[in-house]
């Protein structure tokens, strides 16, 4: 996999959200540049860092407007957004005790093939939940 490239089909029409997936995408792909460009293992720790931190900020936000929403899928959705976080929270432990041995691109490809996957399946399901809400407007 290459950069990520944002396209309508990934949109919800849901400003707050779609803000925050572009947010994703520049993050994500800033990793695989660094990663690439060989920078120091600091930058691409501290890339790493940003990104699992807006996960986190995005997660909530989503979460929040399913709330909201009265989503009834909320806690399976509210799982899988756990579950990734345990995981790439996992992966960068990892990168910190043995920054020799990590592949950041498979970390990248995890985060970027699960986001895809998990904007255009369980995200697209809240969609007429949430558009509506004055909260999904704001960017
Ligand atoms: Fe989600």
């Amino acid at each position: 996999m290459t950069l990520l490239r944002w396209r309508d089909s990934l949109s919800l029409n849901v400003p707050a959200i779609d803000n925050d997936h572009k947010r994703l995408f520049e993050l994500l792909n800033r990793v695989r540049f660094l990663d690439l460009a060989g920078d120091e293992p600091q930058a691409i720790a501290d890339a790493l860092s940003e990104l699992l931190l807006y996960t986190q900020t995005h997660f909530r936000r989503e979460e929040k407007l399913m709330e909201l929403g009265n989503y009834p899928g909320l806690e399976s959705h509210r799982r899988y957004h756990h579950l990734f976080t345990e995981k790439v929270a996992e992966a960068m432990a990892n990168f910190r005790s043995n920054r020799a041995g990590f592949r950041v691109y498979d970390l990248y490809k995890l985060m970027a093939n699960w986001l895809v996957d998990h904007v255009l399946g369980e995200d697209m399901k809240i969609r007429t939940f949430v558009a509506h809400l004055e909260e999904a407007q704001a960017a």
